[in-house]
């Protein structure tokens, strides 16, 4: 699943995330980019129902990772809004999930280049109105 959609509503975007997770694999990294409140969290939640996991959706802001388990397979919910650098995202210890077995979505991945590098997927967000957003889906890494 990729191109450039519109969404009308936070549960169009959440839907979107559902349809998405559809298309991914284990081990697989989508990146989000994109500024304050225009939908990654939403989607995020589309994808953790598409891949059936347990637990509610929350930004994961003050604790870096959110992991949800019980579906079909771990989903690692990473947000680096307050990440200050590589350096801090290496001492974290993310890259131990990030390259593991689940699926990866991580928030302001375009903060750190070399990691944007690296994903499979790079899902960028803009407003387009009070409750109003474009959403792009491109897939960077070659099909299955
Ligand atoms: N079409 C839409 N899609 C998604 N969210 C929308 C939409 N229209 C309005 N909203 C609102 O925008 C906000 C999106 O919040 P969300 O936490 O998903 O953003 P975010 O990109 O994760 O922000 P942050 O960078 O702070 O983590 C919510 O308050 C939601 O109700
Ligand atoms: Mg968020």
């Amino acid at each position: 699943m990729k191109g450039v959609y519109s969404t009308d509503s936070p549960q169009e975007t959440e839907d979107l995330g559902a349809e998405f997770s559809r298309g991914l694999y284990a081990g697989e990294i989508v990146g989000l980019s994109g500024d304050l409140g225009c939908g990654k969290t939403r989607f995020v939640k589309g994808i953790a129902r598409g891949l059936g996991a347990k637990g509610c959706v929350k930004s994961p802001s003050f604790t870096i990772i959110n992991i949800y388990e019980g579906g079909s397979i771990e989903l690692y919910h990473i947000d680096l809004y307050r990440i200050g650098g590589a350096d801090e995202f290496h001492c974290a210890g993310l890259e131990e999930f990030i390259y593991g077995k689940g699926i990866s979505v991580i928030e302001w991945a375009d903060k750190l280049p070399a990691l944007l590098d690296e994903c499979d997927w790079v899902v960028r967000f803009s407003h387009r109105g009070e409750s109003k957003r474009e959403i792009e889906i491109e897939r960077r890494s070659g099909p299955r």
